[in-house]
């Protein structure tokens, strides 16, 4: 075949993937340079032995040794805020959000984070972000680094969106992009690999778990290192409600001398689709829900509540030496899941899109990182205030649930600061407004009165609604 390494041609033979060669002279140069690198460079042995992996792909924990973990109590010390709010004002912690995966259930074509979720502000999940790192930056008085970890798919549109904003207020040399590895997308039912389109394989990011490897490998580690930055503070695109940069979790997170510290949410029902921190061996893993039998899901305390409920909102610190730790001692592991993925077929060569779930993708989980620490701390927080993630076009977890979810904060906020409130209007605050209920009180008036829908952010004549 014209172009086709010999060796690259016995290699593909020995692993049974000859189809990739279907329609291979009617590829143009370019494409065929392309096939072959991206073959080249395929860690061959790792993906076999993954995808012989994928009948026991399920995690046999022993159920019978697992333990509820302790979590901590959301109310904070006045020790815990001082020192939380100094590490901030120090320059040591970094801010991380994930924001490389590829939204299947939302089923937009763009980046989640451009998704427009301001009930009435109409503000993205990146700008809702970018504000509360703009505010914080204010409140502590220095430029906070924010990471925002894209995948090759989400890359350009992010860094064109931020671009176009004006970078939200923040200074762009406060941001690094980076972006994630990828993973080739193999066919659950023959294990070959699947193209995207003539000449190129169909790959997807490898779970927000590869993370690790990507601060490693962008040098971002070593240059938060270099800068004397000790935490990193982890969040998902999809939780407008995260409290970034929560002093009062970061200074517990720093008296405990944790590794990692995780917010908690509780679970509300045994199928609730949340994983659940547990204890095993001293160790704290997360058990996905997947994978939680629905037997010990079930399972109830004395007093009547699942003793298994302490749910992952995936909000973490991690000190930066122990990721340096963990990346020195290898890769967190793969999960499979089971998808639906459009593939190109070479032999009919013609694009497939299936109803059904027919791919294999490999993932790594954040949470894996977990288990190997030494010292580690889970912390209390309402689901109210804290988590509501945008997951699904409808239903639960969609735009209509998390719009309601901010719109119940801030009214709460607005009325826990004694404001005046005719009838029952919406109202959406701005982090650069208030951050929370505290610095709300700060900022509005005394006597201030909201009578219609509203829009509040600095300066305070806000927007004013029809
Ligand atoms: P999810 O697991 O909910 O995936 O990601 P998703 O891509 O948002 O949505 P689905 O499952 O395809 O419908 C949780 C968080 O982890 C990030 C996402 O951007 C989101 O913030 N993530 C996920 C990554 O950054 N990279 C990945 O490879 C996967």
């Amino acid at each position: 075949m014209r172009d086709l390494p010999e060796d690259l041609h016995e290699r593909l033979r020995r692993w049974g993937q000859l189809h990739l060669l279907h329609g291979w002279e009617r590829l143009s140069g370019v494409e065929r340079a392309g096939l072959i690198r991206q073959l080249t460079e395929l860690p061959w042995e790792e993906l076999v032995s993954l995808a012989t992996r994928t009948s026991t792909s399920k995690k046999a924990w022993d159920y019978e040794t697992l333990e509820p973990p302790p979590v901590s109590p959301a109310a904070t010390t006045a020790e815990e805020r001082t020192v939380g709010q100094a590490t901030l004002a120090q320059g040591r912690v970094a801010l991380l959000v994930v924001a490389g995966g590829q939204g299947t259930r939302l089923g937009r074509d763009e980046p989640k984070g451009l998704f427009p979720i301001g009930p009435l502000s109409g503000a993205s999940l990146f700008q809702i972000h970018a504000e509360k790192v703009l505010a914080l930056s204010r409140r502590y008085q220095r430029p906070l680094l924010w990471l925002i970890m894209t995948s090759p798919a989400t890359d350009a549109a992010t860094r064109a969106f931020f671009e176009q904003h004006g970078y939200f207020g923040l200074k762009q040399d406060q941001i690094r992009f980076f972006q994630q590895a990828t993973v080739p997308v193999l066919c659950a039912q023959s294990h070959r690999l699947l193209l995207e389109s003539p000449g190129r394989l169909l790959l997807s990011p490898n779970g927000h778990g590869g993370t690790l490897t990507a601060l490693a490998e962008h040098g971002l580690l070593d240059e938060l290192e270099s800068q004397g930055i000790d935490h990193i503070f982890y969040f998902q695109v999809d939780n407008p409600l995260v409290r970034i940069g929560d002093a009062g979790f970061l200074g517990r997170h720093v008296l405990h001398q944790a590794d990692v510290s995780s917010k908690v949410v509780w679970k509300h029902h045994p199928q609730e689709k949340v994983g659940v921190f547990a204890v095993q061996q001293g160790r704290c893993i997360l058990v996905e829900y997947s994978d939680l039998p629905l037997e010990v899901a079930q399972q109830q305390t004395s007093t009547g509540r699942l003793r298994f409920a302490a749910g992952n909102p995936a909000i973490h610190i991690f000190r930066r030496d122990f990721l340096q730790r963990l990346i020195t001692h290898g890769q967190l592991p793969y999960h499979l899941a089971h998808k639906v993925a459009p593939y190109y077929d070479p032999i009919l060569n013609q694009q497939v899109v299936p109803a059904s779930p027919n791919a294999l993708k490999f993932e790594r989980f954040i949470f894996d990182a977990l288990p190997h620490a030494r010292r580690w701390l889970l912390v209390e927080t309402p689901r109210e205030e804290e988590f509501a993630p945008l997951k699904n076009a409808e239903g639960p977890d969609s735009p209509t649930t998390v719009r309601q979810a901010i719109l119940a904060l801030h009214r709460r906020w607005v009325e826990s600061c004694g404001v005046q409130v005719e009838g029952n209007p919406a109202v959406e605050i701005s982090p650069l407004l208030a951050m929370d209920a505290e610095e709300l009180a700060q900022r509005l008036p005394s006597g201030y009165r909201l009578s219609g829908p509203l829009y509040l952010r600095p300066p305070l004549s806000g927007i004013r609604l029809r």
